[in-house]
Parts: structure tokens; C-alpha cells; sequence
């Protein structure tokens, strides 16, 4: 299988990795641990060498009890820790219906203690910073990375949701490697930031690649989300307006992947995979198939040419600038 480099390192990685967040945190019900666990597995046994979790990513247990996303991922990683590149994200609390961000060094130093005990490790690979917090400079957050790594504790870093002025200031002291940003066929506001991706060399690893599954085509109309820790039903994709809103981009994708014989899943996926060597989707899933099916899309044949096709056509459409972002925001600001 074809692999990438992560920004920087000498790590290499699958063109799509796993957003292993949903199987615990924001998608309903959390798994059991042990099934999670089985699924990391199976991702890792089918090809996947690229993991996303992150501290904050938890959900509540049928039985009242937390679930941790990254002792899911822990457990499921065991046997083969050293064959895989593992990142997660420290700086974020959820507080019910906000964020709290909290990029402190002493925060960040108890954090990443928390969770390469849950994780069952003893070093990060990527270790992101997963919020700008408005209280701490740059440089600062840059330093104890630069710190953590000097200690061994992680190999490279990264931050997830920022800016250039921000990525360019902390870039300066210690190096980063990969930036985690939204970024998917309806929103594509990240897009103008390519130029500093170039410069720094950084990868770009786009997360809600699928809109939260909107994408895929698989809903026909709107579905309902009603359980409390699903947040995909405040999603304006997922609202009547969004439906209407983004018909013309799903027939769009529809009629391309009938034509590369390809599924609309793969297609966003492999739109970005082949728009950039840089470029790194982590859809998630809790199924196997699919699972499957997006680590295929880097095998889609779409040419350079196609894919200024699609841009073009999604520029027609007005996708391609802030107000689209606007609009794919959650009301409630959980992710
Ligand atoms: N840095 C951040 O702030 C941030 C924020 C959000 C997410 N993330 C990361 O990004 C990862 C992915 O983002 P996400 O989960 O928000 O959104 P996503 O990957 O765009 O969508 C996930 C949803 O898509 C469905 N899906 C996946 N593949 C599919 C396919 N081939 N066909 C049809 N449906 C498919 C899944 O359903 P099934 O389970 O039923 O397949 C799930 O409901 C997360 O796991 C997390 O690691 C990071």
C-alpha cells in the first residue's frame, strides 16, 4: 500500500488514517471497550497504520461510568504499539455545551502523564495541541512540546483548528509537523493555508473528511440524532436547509464515483488524498466495511484534471468559501 510521510519525521503513514473518536465520544452510545478495542484491531490487521484519538474524547457508559476513547485505543493497539503512528490531543475540556481550552505547560505535563497511561505507552507519535487557547502565546506551547520531545515522551507535534500567524510563531521555536483541521468537499476554508502547508512542510490531516457521514450519500432524507451525546444533529448539513443546500455537491459526487466506479465515500476521500502528497483524511467508523472501503479510496483513479473538475464545479456553487464553513459549524460547539 502506498504510504506518506508524516510532515517532517522519517514516520511514514497510510493516505487514510483512523479517526477512532466515534466509537466513543460524540456518536451516541460509546462501544464496549473490548468491541472498540476489536475494531482498532481489525483496522490495523486490514492496513491502517495512522490512529486518531484524543484526552478529551469520552463518552457515558450505559451504566453511568466513563468511557475513555484512548483506553479503548490502548487496548487495541497492544500488540503491535511499535508498527503504528499514534497521535492524540491534549488542551481541551468539554464542559457540557462549550469548550474550555486550557494550553497551560503544567496542564499539557499532567495531560500527556494521563494518557500514555490510558494509551499503554510510553511515547506519542504526533501529540497535538487540539485548541488555540487565548491565554497561552504560541511559543510557549511550542517549548514544552519542544520539551516532550527532547524527553522522549513524543516524537513530533502538531495543532489542530489554527491560523497562520499562530502555526507560523510556534513553528518558529519547535517545528510542527502536522496540522489537524476540518476540511472535506463542502468545506474547504483550510484550503488557504496550502501555501504555508507547502513552505513548512507540515501535513495536513483533515478531519470530518465525510461531513459526519453526510457525504457518503447515505442519507436520503434528514435523520434524527436524539441521543444526548450525538452531536451530528446540530450539524446544518444534517438540518431540512442543509439537505437542500448541498444537493447539487452530492449529485456531484454521485455522478463521479458512478463513473470511477467508485463509492461517494471514496470519492471525497480520494479528492483530497490525490489533490496533495500532503494531505492525510482520518474518516471514522465503527463498521468493518467501511472501514475497508476508505482505506480503498487512495486506490480511486482520479486524475489532476478531475480534480480541478470538481473544484470548479464546487466553486460554482459558492462551497469554497468562509460562508460554507459558517454553515457546516456546530450549534453546539462539541467535538
Ligand atoms: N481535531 C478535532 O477537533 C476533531 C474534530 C472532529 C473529529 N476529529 C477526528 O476526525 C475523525 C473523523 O471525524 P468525524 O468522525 O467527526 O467525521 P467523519 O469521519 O466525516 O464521519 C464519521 C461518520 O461517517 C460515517 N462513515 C464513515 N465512513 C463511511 C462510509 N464509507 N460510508 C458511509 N458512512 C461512513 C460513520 O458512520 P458508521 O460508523 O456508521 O460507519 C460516522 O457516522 C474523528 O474520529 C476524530 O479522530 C477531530
Amino acid at each position: 500500500m502506498e504510504k506518506r510521510i508524516l510532515g517532517n519525521t522519517s514516520m511514514e503513514i497510510t493516505p487514510v488514517g483512523l479517526g477512532c473518536m466515534g466509537l466513543s465520544h460524540a456518536f451516541g452510545t460509546p462501544l464496549e471497550k473490548a468491541e472498540a478495542a476489536e475494531k482498532i484491531k481489525a483496522a490495523f490487521e486490514m492496513g491502517y497504520t495512522f490512529f486518531d484519538t484524543a484526552e478529551c474524547y469520552t463518552g457515558t457508559n450505559p451504566d453511568g461510568t466513563t468511557a475513555y476513547n484512548e483506553e479503548a485505543v490502548g487496548q487495541g493497539i497492544k500488540g503491535f504499539r511499535d508498527k503504528i503512528v499514534l497521535a492524540t490531543k491534549c488542551g481541551v475540556r468539554h464542559m457540557g455545551d462549550h469548550l474550555e481550552m486550557d494550553s497551560r505547560p503544567e496542564t499539557i505535563r499532567k495531560s500527556i502523564e494521563g494518557s500514555l497511561r490510558r494509551l499503554q505507552t510510553d511515547y506519542i507519535d504526533l501529540y497535538y495541541q487540539h485548541r488555540v487557547d487565548p491565554n497561552v502565546e504560541p511559543e510557549v506551547v511550542a517549548e514544552i512540546m519542544a520539551q516532550l520531545k527532547k524527553e522522549g515522551k513524543i516524537r513530533a507535534w502538531g495543532i489542530s483548528c489554527v491560523e497562520e500567524d499562530y502555526l507560523r510563531r510556534a513553528h518558529a521555536v519547535c517545528p510542527v509537523s502536522a496540522v489537524q483541521n476540518v476540511y472535506s468537499v463542502i468545506d474547504r476554508d483550510t484550503e488557504k493555508l496550502f501555501p504555508v502547508f507547502e513552505e513548512l512542510g507540515i501535513t495536513l490531516v483533515a478531519f470530518t473528511p465525510l461531513a459526519k457521514g453526510f457525504l457518503s450519500g447515505r442519507y436520503t432524507e434528514r435523520p434524527t440524532f436524539d441521543h444526548p451525546e450525538d452531536n451530528r444533529g446540530g450539524r446544518f448539513q444534517f438540518s431540512e436547509e442543509g439537505f437542500r443546500y448541498y444537493q447539487q455537491a452530492l449529485d456531484l459526487i454521485r455522478g463521479i464515483a458512478e463513473e470511477k466506479s467508485a463509492t461517494m465515500a471514496q470519492v471525497c476521500l480520494g479528492w483530497m488524498i490525490r489533490k496533495k502528497p500532503w494531505i492525510v483524511p482520518i474518516p471514522g467508523t465503527r463498521n468493518i466495511e467501511r472501514m475497508k472501503e476508505n482505506l480503498a479510496s487512495a486506490d480511486v483513479a482520479l486524475t489532476a484534471e478531475d480534480i480541478a473538475k470538481i473544484d470548479e464545479a464546487l466553486n460554482r456553487m459558492g462551497l469554497a468559501d468562509a460562508a460554507a464553513k459558517r454553515l457546516t459549524q456546530p450549534k453546539v460547539a462539541k467535538q
